[in-house]
């Protein structure tokens, strides 16, 4: 018996989709028939190569730059995706920043701007998707190991990631009825740009790596696999939870 995933005709949006982790998962919704719309915050030039990575699968993508944390302008993102696309099946709740710092030296606004992106988003992105989405649709947001792990100067991102994963149950839980699938992929260290924010890269990287059951560190596509999973309907009764993905790390003592 063979099994394969086939999406052909879902619509999907991932956040922070122009790069990293929400690139892998873009183009593998793409690689598995859907088409995706692509937000990112800054880099134009990162969403087109994306959007172009979308379209070589033969599926349409749509770029759209908003920063996730301001809620007045996501109408403006599902405007965009319910003129080209018609509707959403699938969101995926991936942007995140944050500062990395040391808990004493973190500020309020350090707080609120970590918050505001990683926890907090979750929120309005949902409550805007659910017009277009239908009862078979699936939401995930992208979480971390510091939401359960102390990790150095990861006190504000850590605890962003564990108020995110706290969210995702509850919203699995008021929408499952609705047979909207709710859940988290949490990953290991993946080397991507947001290592550039670590004064310690080389030596986090070096030390995931070895530490490390699977023997490599998590990469973009372990994580886009996991998605893919979760969207398909092989995860019809995966519910409000969190499936990490990072070779055994964080199960070692
Ligand atoms: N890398 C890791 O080791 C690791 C481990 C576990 C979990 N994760 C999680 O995986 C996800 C992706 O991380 P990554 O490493 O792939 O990050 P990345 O390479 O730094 O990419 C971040 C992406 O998010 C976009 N973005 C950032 N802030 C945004 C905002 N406020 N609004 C909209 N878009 C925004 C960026 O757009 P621009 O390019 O335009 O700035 C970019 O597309 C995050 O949730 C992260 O916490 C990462």
């Amino acid at each position: 018996m063979s099994v394969s995933i086939d999406l052909t005709g879902r619509k999907a949006l991932v956040t922070g989709g122009s790069r990293g982790i929400g690139r892998a998962i873009a183009v593998r919704l793409a690689q598995a028939g859907c088409d995706v719309a692509i937000n990112y915050l800054r880099n134009r030039a990162h969403a087109e190569e994306t959007a172009q990575a979308v379209e070589a699968c033969g599926r349409r993508a749509l770029m759209h730059k908003v920063n996730v944390a301001e809620e007045a302008r996501l109408p403006e993102m599902f405007g965009a995706i319910r003129e080209t696309f018609g509707r959403l099946d699938i969101l995926v709740s991936n942007a995140a920043s944050g500062v990395i710092k040391p808990a004493m030296e973190l500020t309020t606004r350090h707080w609120h701007w970590t918050m505001d992106i990683n926890a907090r988003a979750l929120l309005p992105l949902v409550q805007q998707a659910l017009p277009l989405m239908s009862d078979d649709s699936r939401v995930i947001a992208v979480s971390s190991l510091g939401a359960v792990r102390a990790i150095p100067n990861y006190a504000a991102v850590g605890a962003s990631k564990a108020a995110l994963e706290s969210l995702v149950r509850h919203l699995a839980v008021e929408l499952a009825p609705r047979g909207i699938r709710v859940n988290a992929i949490s990953a290991g260290v993946v080397d991507t740009d947001a290592l550039k924010h670590f004064s310690n890269r080389e030596q986090l990287l070096t030390e995931s790596a070895r530490r490390t059951p699977a023997g490599r560190l998590t990469e973009p596509q372990d994580v886009a696999d996991a998605a893919l999973f979760l969207v398909s309907p092989l995860a019809g009764m995966m519910v409000g939870q969190t499936i990490v993905v990072d070779g055994g790390y964080s199960i070692m003592g």
